[in-house]
């Protein structure tokens, strides 16, 4: 089997396997092509491609030439017409929103592999990308937060006097989330959290997190460990008492999302009006929507004194170690489908591969896909 690795374009520095992931496919007898400058701006060098045992070659000869063709991102439109019928295409593609891109995979006969709709069960945790991609968001957006706040994070006694911790409230305690609170208190920052799935309450107090509790939030069980929408009253509660600790808060970090429909909005314009000038607002959410109002996806703004960073990647700006842990992901996963001679087995009575597996066969094969689709 050949697989083949292409460079990402535009903003993004990651790359999807780093030398030392290549060289592991390379020993499983795998024969390896990588795009020509694929790792340069993860620091990974041709040479040292070439070294794991990989062949370094154009963009086209890449995609002719591989069973398996592995990126971080969505192909481009030139790559999609470069692949011939039957190739496997394995990336981040979101296909719970981008439903264009799997029917244009379908159309073409690609067999495709979404690698951020892997089932979180606990045999796929070694392949979870979100989880991987979402401990570095909620690490950076800490750092950044820290960063651009005009006072400390930690309490400091000094001969001047005292310096009080700074205060940061999370919203979401998900991987992001629990993350943040880890670094946030490493900063020696006071932490308070608020979630609706109450089954968290332990790891964030575990954390040296304080949990905010508002009642009657559905959390739903059969939502495979997810936050499922909550009922109107209930939103009502929750944001008057967001908007209570937002306003005592010297930095927000926004991580709640709900899987395959827009971010919950839980700060509201006129809570961001009443917090603190200065105040530091980080929202993960913000490619789906954004957890606070004032979000702009993308962009960096001051709105009534507050700085608003509206970034859903973070981990683009940790492009080593943010491909490292994506490289490891992937291998876990493609090891699900490697035969001990090297060749590919689409083996579907897997249910990882089943459940990661979009189209297949000129047909959209995935049930969750497929019921938005036709919804
Ligand atoms: P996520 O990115 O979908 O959401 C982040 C957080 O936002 C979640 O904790 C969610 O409860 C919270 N949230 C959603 N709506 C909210 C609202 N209106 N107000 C406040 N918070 C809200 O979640 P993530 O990080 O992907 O993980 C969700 C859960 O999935 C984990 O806690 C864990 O139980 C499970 N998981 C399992 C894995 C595995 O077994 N392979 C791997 C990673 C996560």
């Amino acid at each position: 089997m050949i697989i083949g690795l292409l460079k990402e374009s535009g903003h993004e520095r990651r790359v999807a396997l780093l030398p030392d992931a290549v060289n592991m496919l390379t020993k499983m007898k795998v024969t390896f092509l990588v795009e020509e400058d694929a790792g340069k701006e993860s620091f990974a060098t041709n040479s040292a491609y070439q070294e794991a045992g990989a062949r370094i070659e154009k963009k086209k000869e890449v995609i002719g030439q591989s069973d398996v063709i592995i990126k971080i991102n969505p192909p481009t439109p030139d790559e999609l017409s470069l692949m011939k019928a039957g190739t496997v295409f394995l990336a981040v593609f979101n296909p719970l929103m981008d439903t264009d891109l799997v029917k244009k995979f379908a159309a073409n006969n690609i067999t495709s592999f979404s690698i951020d709709i892997i089932p979180r069960t606990s045999r796929a945790q070694s392949m979870d990308i979100l989880s991987s991609m979402a401990t570095v968001n909620g690490y950076k957006a800490v750092l950044t937060a820290a960063n651009s706040l005009p006072k400390f994070f930690p309490m400091f006694m000094t001969a001047a006097g005292t310096i009080t911790p700074a205060k940061v409230l999370i919203l979401g305690a998900g991987v992001a989330g629990l993350q943040a609170i880890a670094t946030s208190r490493k900063l020696g920052a006071v932490v308070e959290v608020f979630d609706v799935r109450a089954a968290v309450k332990e790891e964030v107090t575990g954390l040296g997190g304080k949990f905010i509790e508002v009642e009657g939030a559905i959390d739903d069980k059969a939502a495979g460990g997810y936050a499922v929408e909550q009922t109107e009253d209930f939103k009502k509660r929750q944001e008057a008492t967001v908007h209570e600790h937002a306003i005592k808060s010297d930095v927000v970090i926004c991580t709640a999302q709900i899987p395959g429909k827009k971010a919950p909005l839980l700060l509201k314009k006129d809570t961001v009006e009443k917090m603190k000038p200065g105040s530091v607002i980080i929202d993960l959410a913000a490619s789906t929507g954004g957890n606070c109002e004032v979000t702009k996806d993308s962009e960096t703004i001051v709105y009534n004194g507050v700085t608003v960073i509206g970034n859903s990647l973070f981990a683009v700006d940790m492009p080593s170690d943010a491909s490292k842990l994506f490289g490891k992901n992937v291998i876990n996963f493609l090891k699900l489908m490697i035969s001990p001679t090297g060749e590919f087995k689409l083996n579907f009575e897997d249910d990882i591969v089943r459940l990661t597996c979009v189209t297949h066969n000129k047909e959209i094969v995935n049930e969750r896909v497929k019921a938005i689709i036709n919804n």
